[in-house]
């Protein structure tokens, strides 16, 4: 069967007065994988999240969400059509307790039937590690957890595309070793474009790499490839500590 193109993105550009963020990114998510997109500091990763998320709008470029093509469409319309995202900045509700950022991720505030969204609140929650921390203020959680915390208000709105903007920067080795243990157990149910500095979770996770370098595609493919392209090691890895 042939894989179907969840998200996909062509000739994507920003351009910032002489800065040229994006240059004609092509990218597509095939479902139910990890794609990981990759690349230095300043190579325009956020950027290109930003633009798929519809909250920058492109200088050119086309995206489409399962062939429809969505560039006119305002960030949350795009999220009603199934995109959550976590942002490299973490935005979790601080004053709000734990339990209330996850209902509040998943609009469950609005429905009717009390008992059975409860309990799918307390099902992410346990999913993740947090439910016996259901209670707690989100704004008293260790920086850990408000990032896991935010994985858990993505997982709540059931995304058919989950997008992650460097969603291990910050955990120790044993939260990003939950952190894959997690992704692990979401794909297949979700596409996931993941936004990753971490080699170490690269190479455990992503079905699919891209390389982004100075705003531009350098190169794409497993992570075996990735990892034997000369251009990529002088880009990027041969800099970069990794496992
Ligand atoms: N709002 C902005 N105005 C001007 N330049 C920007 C803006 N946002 C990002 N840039 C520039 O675009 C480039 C790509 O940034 P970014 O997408 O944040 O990269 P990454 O996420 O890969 O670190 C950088 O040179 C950055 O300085
Ligand atoms: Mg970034």
């Amino acid at each position: 069967m042939a894989a179907v193109n969840v998200l996909e993105a062509k000739g994507l550009t920003k351009i910032y007065g002489g800065v040229e963020a994006n240059v004609d990114v092509d990218l597509h998510l095939d479902q139910g994988k990890i794609t990981a997109l990759i690349g230095p500091n300043g190579a325009g990763k956020s950027t290109f999240v930003g633009m798929i998320s519809g909250r920058i709008a492109p200088t050119r470029g086309t995206v489409y969400f399962k062939g429809r093509d969505i560039s006119q469409l305002p960030a949350h319309k795009r999220m009603q059509l199934g995109m959550a995202y976590t942002f490299q900045i973490t935005s979790i509700f601080p004053g709000l307790s734990v339990y209330d950022n996850v209902a509040l991720a998943a609009g469950l505030r609005l429905a009717h039937d009390k008992q059975a969204h409860d309990a799918k609140v307390h099902a992410v929650l346990d999913r993740i590690g947090l439910d016996d921390r259901a209670d707690q203020t989100a704004g008293d959680l260790s920086y850990g957890h408000q990032r896991v915390l935010e994985i858990a208000m993505g997982l709540a709105q059931e995304p058919e595309v989950f997008i992650l903007d460097e969603p291990t920067q910050g955990l120790s080795e044993t939260e990003v070793d939950a952190f894959i243990a997690l992704m692990k157990s979401i794909a297949g149910e979700t596409t996931i474009l993941l936004i990753e500095h971490n080699m170490r979770v690269v190479a455990a996770l992503a079905d699919h790499v891209t390389v982004l370098d100075q705003g531009r595609v350098l190169a794409s493919g497993t992570f075996a490839e990735i990892h034997a392209n000369d251009a990529v090691q002088a880009a990027y890895l041969g800099s970069t500590p990794h496992a």
